[in-house]
Formats: C-alpha cells, structure tokens, sequence
C-alpha cells in the first residue's frame, strides 16, 4: 500500500532529543508529500483520538528543547487488548497509514505487540536515556543524560574533596548499567556498580580504599538505581567501616531533562530520517538504529527481547583508571 499518511508519537520516560526526532519524522514525511498526524501522550493520545496534524512549522524551534512537544505516558489501558483495538479505531479514523514509535523498550513491545494483531506498518526509534536496546550502539537522549550525570559528579567531588566524605551516587538506567558505568569513567569515579556485574562487600572496601589511597581523602562511587541502589551500599558501609563519612545523593529524574547534545540531535535527526525512507521501502515492524555510525534496522523481537551486554573493556578501564 503506498503511504501517504503517519501518525507520530513519543511513549514511555521522555528522553532529550526526542523533540529532534519528532521533528525529523514531520519534516521528512512532509519532504516525501505525506500528511503527518502528531499524537499526544503515547498510546494513551491513541486510544483517546489526542491527535493533531502537524505542519513543517509545528516543529520549529523544537531541536534544542529537551523533554517531548508530544508529552509521554506509561499507558495501562494500551497492555490490555480493548485499549489496542480503540488505538487501532482511531488509526483509521484519521487515515494512518503507518506510525513511528520514538521510546524505549516498554514502547517498542507495545508497537511489537499492535503490529501483530492489526495490519499497520509500525517503525521503532530508539528514545530513553538507558540505552539498553538491543542492535543500536546509541539510543536517543543517552550522550546527554551521560553528559549530565557528569557534570553532576564534577560537582559533587568539589563537596566530596573539601569534606573528606565518600559518595554513593545514584543513576538512573532501569536494569542497564551504561549510564553508571560509562559516567563513572567520565567523571573519574573510584568505580560503578551495575547490575550486570556483582559487588561484594570486600570489592566496596577496596573501592572506596582507592579514592583514599590517592590522597584525596574521598571517594565517589557511581551506583545504578536497581536493588536499592546507593542507600544500599551506603548502610553496609556505614555498617562495616563506621570510620568514614558517607552520603547519598541520588541525581533521579534531572538526568532525563535538558537541552539535547549535538550528538543526540544528529542522531535523533538521521534516526527520523531514516524511519521514513524505512517506510518508503516498505519496511515494518523494526527499530532504526545506528551501528558503527551506520544506519540499521533491528526486528522490534530483537531490539527488545535480547540483552545488551555491557562491554568488559569499559569495567576494565575503570578499575585500570582508578587505582
Ligand atoms: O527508562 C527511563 C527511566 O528514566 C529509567 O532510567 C528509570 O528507571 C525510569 O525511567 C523512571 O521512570 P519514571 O519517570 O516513570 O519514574
């Protein structure tokens, strides 16, 4: 069936750099002389019919803002299949002849999950500061929040420093490490804990040991949000070396805020783009990624359901770097 009509939406965590995609898919289909739909808050904004047509200007002045112009959800009523099947009604209601997902992996099984009871070609972006979907090397909206979390801990070693404290930050990622480990190296943390990687309490001595061995008196060490994240760690050590002087600081949702790194808007860009030339060439039901700086296409069961592992080389440049 020829395309002459998309509906956009953006679903789940918002992620900066999603206004960069939103902005790409409208501008591209308009390029290709199709009408764009915007559709509000996810799939909630597809079950209600919250959906409006987009002109090239309805996305001007929206590349360097963080946050969604489309708003997000975790839609409840979309799990069940009464809510899919009044998404679809209003699919056809407003012509919709495909639609371009921008969100992370809750998102993408929901997209998986339309395409296959309904014939509707469905096409994936990757958008969530986790990174954590299979087949793209970057999700959209991840260099930024790893940017701030950096800038973050900068800040926090100052304090650290002149206090002579050890601190457990806290960062986001849901069940993914990259944003822990890959900031820890960039801020120069004393080390990360992830959950792909098992911490003991003996391994917790000997990283805090190693911010105090260099004479700074402090440590910092990054800790991803899962199994109690920095509290946890913080009480067993306060527990076992009463000695030291711990605190917590957990960075929570501004990770998610800001304006996009330039390399999240040439990313979300290219990623738009290339979801429409997807749909000119017929493709359905996969994420567009990006790897090794080249465009892919991952099936949205790969994109979801496989682990993406973190790469040891990054665990064993930190523990390298901070001894
Ligand atoms: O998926 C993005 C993310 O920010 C995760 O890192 C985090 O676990 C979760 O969303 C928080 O969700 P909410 O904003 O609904 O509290």
């Amino acid at each position: 069936m020829k395309i002459k009509s998309i509906g956009v939406l953006t679903s789940g965590g918002d992620a900066p750099g999603m206004n960069a995609a939103i902005r790409a898919v409208t501008r591209a289909a308009i390029y290709e002389g199709w009408r764009v739909f915007g559709i509000y808050r996810g799939w909630e904004g597809l079950i209600m019919g919250d959906i409006k047509e987009f002109t090239s200007s309805s996305v001007s002045n929206t590349i360097q803002r963080g946050g969604t112009i489309l708003k997000t959800a975790r839609s409840e009523e979309f799990r069940k299949p009464e809510g899919r099947a009044k998404a679809f009604e209003n699919i056809k209601k407003f012509g919709l002849d495909a639609l371009v997902v921008i969100g992370g992996n809750g998102s993408l099984a929901g997209a998986q999950i339309l395409a296959s009871e309904y014939d509707i070609p469905v096409i994936g972006l990757p958008g969530t500061i986790d990174n954590d979907l299979y087949g793209t090397d970057s999700t959209i909206g991840y260099d930024t929040a790893l940017n701030t979390i950096m800038e973050c801990v900068d800040k926090i070693r100052d304090t650290a420093n002149s206090h002579d404290r050890i601190f457990f930050v806290e960062v986001m990622g849901r069940d993914a490490g990259f944003l822990t480990q890959n900031s820890a190296i960039a801020a120069g943390a004393e080390a990360a804990i992830i959950p792909e990687d098992q911490t003991d309490i003996d391994q917790l001595a000997d990283f805090i040991g190693r911010g105090i061995r260099k004479s700074k008196n402090s440590s910092i060490v990054l800790v991803s949000e899962k199994d109690g994240g920095a509290m946890h760690y913080a009480e067993r050590v306060r527990q076992e070396y009463p000695e030291y002087n711990v605190k917590v600081s957990i960075l929570g949702h501004l990770q998610r805020g800001g304006s996009p790194t330039a390399y999240d808007r040439i990313l979300a860009s290219r990623l738009g783009v290339a979801s429409i030339e997807a749909l000119k060439e017929g493709q359905r039901n996969i994420m567009v990624g990006i790897k090794n700086d080249q465009i892919v296409y991952v099936p949205f069961s790969r994109a979801i359901k496989m682990d993406k592992p973190i790469d040891k080389e990054l665990i064993n440049v930190l523990s390298i770097l901070s001894i």
